[in-house]
Order: structure tokens, then C-alpha cells, then sequence
């Protein structure tokens, strides 16, 4: 059973093919955010493995993802394997060790994580903006190669560490840039609709955590943000922006690649 989280879709992407080669099946974190959560119980059959596949937010775990396993119930549990893969646009960090504690509090020990580079999606910030459509075709041809690996190490129950990318001051990024991040990043937010919106509502249907409303169709943003950018990255008309910084920015959703 393979738990995954994806704001953009490379996640759920990776989830699918880890899925389909394992013969594992798949459940949405995201929608069990918007029934509220209140079907985080699952039955598990002797055979299967549990795997958790979600996106580095900040060189840490989305704070969605570790609210989702703080709810989560597994009916049948006894040691199966548990194994995670966290896609980054670049490195990790130490994601790995923050799902670790995150898993242990529920009892469940994290055998194996491993992680896939994959486009860039981070555009909120100075200085970060998506990828060329060269480094893109190349993420996502390494990815295929990646994932297939990482079905190996998963099938041989192997915890093979080459297979985990924590970059350079993991540290630093980590245990200083992730809390500042999970402070800073959530509750108000700085998004906005501009008059190209064509009032569709699909930024309204996909936000995690319902904090979309509309008004006469127009969407505006409450206080419940986790800037996970699926608002600004899957509106068709590029009619959201978070203040001015993404208005020159590039934007990307893994079904509408520019090479898919
Ligand atoms: C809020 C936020 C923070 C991110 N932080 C990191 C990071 O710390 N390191 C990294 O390599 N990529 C980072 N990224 C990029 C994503 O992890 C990456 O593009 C991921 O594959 C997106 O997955 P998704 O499409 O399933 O949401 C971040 C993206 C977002 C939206």
C-alpha cells in the first residue's frame, strides 16, 4: 500500500510507477486532507509493503504529509517493510530522519528511503524558478532509471544510503531553514487571482487543505496556506500569483510538462 502526497504530480507520478512495478496499491494523502481526514484507517493484507511518496518541502517532510500519519491507522500491521521516496527538485536534506521520528511515534520503523530528483517546483522565493526544458527532460529520464533501482533495493529489502541524496549542508537546511519554513510559510498567504482567471474552480477543487473559497467564482485565499503551489501550478490560464515574485516565473505540473 503506498501512501503518496503530490501538489504538482510528480509525486503521484513516482508513486505510480513504484505502484505498478511492485504491484502495490496506491492511496491520495490528498484526498484524505479534504474528507478531513476521517478515513485514515486501512486494512493490511499479510504480503503487501507499506510506502509513504512525497515531495522535500524546505529539506523537510510537508507539514500535510506528517499531520496525515499522526492520523493514520493500520489494521493487520506486523513488521511489514516500510520504505519512503521523496522526490526533490535538487537534494533532501535530512527528510529522512523527520519521517523517521515521524513513523516511530506511530510505531512503525522506516526501513528504507530513498530519493528522485524531478522538476523543479519552488518558484516563491528569489532566485528559484522552474527548470529549462533541458535539465527537465533530463530529471525525468534519470527519474525513470532511478525508480526502477529503487524497486530493486525495495524488492531485496535492501537500505541502500547511494540511493538517498541529503546535498551539501543538510544540517543547516534541515534543522534551520525547514522550521523557519513551517513558521513562515503556512497559515496567511500572499496568493492572488488576477482578472485572467476564468473563474473554472479547479484551484478551489485541488487545494489540500480547502483554503480556497470563491466569491461570484472569483477564488481567494484564507489562512490555512501550506504553499504547497498546487493553486499556482495547475491553474490553466496563469491567472495565480503569489505577490508580485512569480508574475516573470515559470510554471510546471507534471501532466502538462513541456515535454510530455
Ligand atoms: C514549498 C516547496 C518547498 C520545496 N523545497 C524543496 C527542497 O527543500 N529541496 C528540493 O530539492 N526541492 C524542493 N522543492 C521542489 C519539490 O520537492 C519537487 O519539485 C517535487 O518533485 C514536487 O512534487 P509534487 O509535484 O509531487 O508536488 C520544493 C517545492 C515546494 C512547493
Amino acid at each position: 500500500m503506498i501512501f503518496y502526497f503530490s501538489a504538482t504530480g510528480n509525486s503521484k507520478w513516482v508513486a505510480s510507477q513504484l505502484a505498478f512495478i511492485l504491484g502495490e496499491s496506491l492511496v491520495s494523502i490528498n484526498d484524505s486532507l479534504k474528507k478531513g481526514l476521517t478515513d485514515c484507517q486501512y486494512q493490511l493484507s499479510e504480503d503487501e509493503r507499506i510506502g509513504f511518496v512525497f515531495p522535500v518541502h524546505s529539506w523537510g517532510v510537508p507539514t500535510l504529509v506528517l499531520k496525515f500519519i499522526k492520523h493514520l491507522e493500520l489494521q493487520g500491521y506486523e513488521n511489514h517493510q516500510v520504505f519512503a521516496v521523496c522526490t526533490c527538485g535538487d537534494d533532501a536534506g535530512y527528510t529522512n530522519s523527520i519521517l523517521k521520528k515521524a513513523l516511530e511515534r506511530k510505531g512503525l520503523p522506516l526501513d528504507q528511503c530513498f530519493t528522485v530528483q524531478m522538476p523543479n517546483t519552488y518558484i516563491v522565493f528569489p532566485f528559484f524558478d522552474v527548470d529549462s526544458q533541458e535539465v527537465e527532460s533530463e530529471k525525468l529520464e534519470n527519474a525513470q532509471l532511478r525508480i526502477k533501482k529503487i524497486s530493486k533495493e525495495i524488492v531485496d529489502g535492501i537500505n541502500n544510503k547511494s540511493l538517498y541524496h541529503k546535498g551539501v549542508l543538510p544540517f543547516l537546511k534541515t534543522r534551520l531553514i525547514y522550521p523557519i519554513f513551517k513558521k513562515c510559510a503556512t497559515g496567511k498567504t500572499k496568493f492572488h487571482a488576477s482578472n485572467r482567471c476564468t473563474r473554472c474552480g479547479l484551484c478551489k477543487d485541488i487545494c489540500p487543505t480547502l483554503n480556497i473559497k470563491t466569491s461570484n467564482g472569483m477564488p481567494y485565499w484564507g489562512n490555512n496556506c501550506v504553499q504547497c503551489l498546487a493553486c499556482i501550478h495547475n491553474c490553466p490560464v496563469k491567472a495565480i500569483d503569489y505577490g508580485e515574485i512569480t508574475v516573470k516565473k515559470g510554471r510546471y505540473h507534471f501532466k502538462r510538462r513541456k515535454n510530455g
